[in-house]
């Protein structure tokens, strides 16, 4: 937790930016996975933890702006909790620490909403809490989405997308926690292990860094199938394999990393071509990030050098700026280049991307690729963002624009025949951007073909 002040002057800069009504923050509850007591791991909404820090279920927060109270609603621990999960500071104490003097219980809440003018409440996305705020607001769940404060959402986006000295410590070391879960990826990776082998080293490394992980673990030779959570393949010589992976460190601050690892001892001739393309459009991405420039921009400038470089190893003929224009490179990198990333993986995702990636005027393209992208607008010093590029061989879309003779003058898909099980390249780290460029968070992470072949013993 940070110090009591850092929650305090988020609350009143979320005050002074609303102006008017109550706040509520929904607090998460338990999930349960198979029956009620037995649930996935909790993990506490980060807009709670952003200005009340506390991460325990079954709490909520009002904030009237109008009277200046703050009030955290929740259940003071009972002999029978004590009894069950030990003994804890009494939500008092914790509110305490977060610069918090009221507690209540969690049925005085309703009529506290009752009473207010107006309530301000962001898109909830667990179904738990929809069907309570549904009955509190007399909003059917179904609407509930569409009558979040926009002024909220805002004014939340604004604050939670510039990061502070303090929680760049915190995503240095979620950074740092998930560095060793990929050295050991690469050191444990190794023909004839199951994929799931490597995942269990991968997350015991997170465990170790004190938190767990920031999402599923992507952990596949089938890196060509974008978000694959299958790990029960066979590590095989001469494949390659996709490790996207990060920790959340204690603070939930998270990681997002993905490097590219040979099975065998080294890459291949032909496995480096493309490693070192994307290597290149990662490295030049980070170069270009800067304030002020569009993301939407780095991201078409990826595209532009995976297309020179596909066309000079022989897939595509033709004009670049031509291919870029009509979507060839859909073809290669069907997602976005990045997101913000900081309490959550995908910053603010509950908020929604056209808040935190797009703004007015800057609309989201239905194009194959650009449509992924989850970041467009101009960058800000104090953003974090991924950079990962990549360059995949997906035979079924292959086959499809095939079939459709699609950008048959421009792509060599007599070439592409022989990359069917080649798989895919995914290089991604996370940037700080600064006044005048960015920042690489954490200790490198090997990343060159010599650096990952050196830790495949
Ligand atoms: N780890 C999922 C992503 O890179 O967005
Ligand atoms: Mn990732
Ligand atoms: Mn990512």
């Amino acid at each position: 937790m940070f110090s009591a002040q850092t929650y305090i002057e988020r609350r009143s800069a979320l005050k002074r930016s609303v102006g008017s009504g109550v706040i509520l923050i929904m607090g998460n509850e338990e999930a349960p996975m198979n029956y009620h007591d037995n649930t996935y791991r909790y993990r506490q909404d980060s807009n709670f933890l952003y200005f009340f820090g506390i991460s325990h279920a079954g709490i909520s927060a009002v904030i009237d702006i109008d009277s200046g109270e703050e009030i955290i609603f929740g259940h003071e621990f009972s002999m029978d909790d004590i009894i069950w999960v030990g003994p804890q500071p009494t939500l008092a104490e914790q509110a305490r620490r977060v610069g918090v003097y009221r507690t209540e219980e969690p049925n005085k809440l309703p009529e506290r909403l009752k009473k207010a003018s107006k309530v301000h409440f962001t898109p909830p996305y667990r179904f738990d809490n929809m069907i309570m705020m549904s009955e509190w607001l007399n909003i059917p769940t179904s609407q509930l989405k569409e009558k979040a404060s926009v002024e909220l959402i805002k004014a939340i986006v604004a604050l939670r997308s510039i990061k502070s000295d303090e929680e760049i410590v915190q995503m240095e070391h979620a950074v740092n926690i998930t560095r060793e879960m990929h050295i050991e990826a690469m050191q444990k990776t190794k023909a004839g292990k199951k994929e799931y082998e490597i995942v269990a080293a991968i997350h015991a490394k997170a465990l170790e860094g004190g938190g767990n992980l920031a999402y599923g673990t992507i952990f596949s030779i089938n890196g060509q199938t974008l978000h694959n959570h299958y790990h029960g393949n066979t590590l095989t010589d001469g494949r390659l394999v996709i490790n996207d992976s990060g920790a959340e460190n204690a603070m939930f601050y998270a990681g997002d990393i993905t490097r590219t690892i040979p099975v065998s001892k080294g890459f291949t001739e032909k496995q480096k071509e493309i490693y070192n393309l994307v290597l290149k459009m990662e490295t030049e991405s980070i170069v270009a990030l800067r304030p002020g420039i569009q993301y939407r921009e780095i991201h078409l400038l990826a595209n532009k050098i995976m297309l020179e470089g596909m066309r000079d190893l022989g897939f595509l003929n033709g004009n670049v700026d031509e291919m870029l224009a009509e979507g060839v490179q859909g073809l290669f990198m069907p997602h976005g280049l990045g997101h913000a990333i900081g309490l959550d993986v995908h910053d603010m995702e509950d908020l929604g991307e056209k808040y935190v990636g797009y703004r007015e005027g800057l609309e989201r393209s239905t194009q194959l690729g650009l449509k992924s992208l989850r970041m467009a607008k101009e960058l800000e010093a104090g953003f974090v963002l991924t950079v990962e590029p990549g360059i995949y061989f997906i035979p079924e879309l292959i086959d499809k624009w095939k079939s459709e003779n699609k950008f048959i003058n421009f792509i060599n898909y007599s070439k592409l025949d022989t990359y069917r099980d080649f798989g895919g390249v995914r290089i991604e780290d996370n940037c700080l951007i600064t006044p005048t460029g960015s920042k690489t968070l954490g200790n490198p992470i090997p990343k060159t073909v010599e650096e990952v072949e050196a830790l495949r013993g």
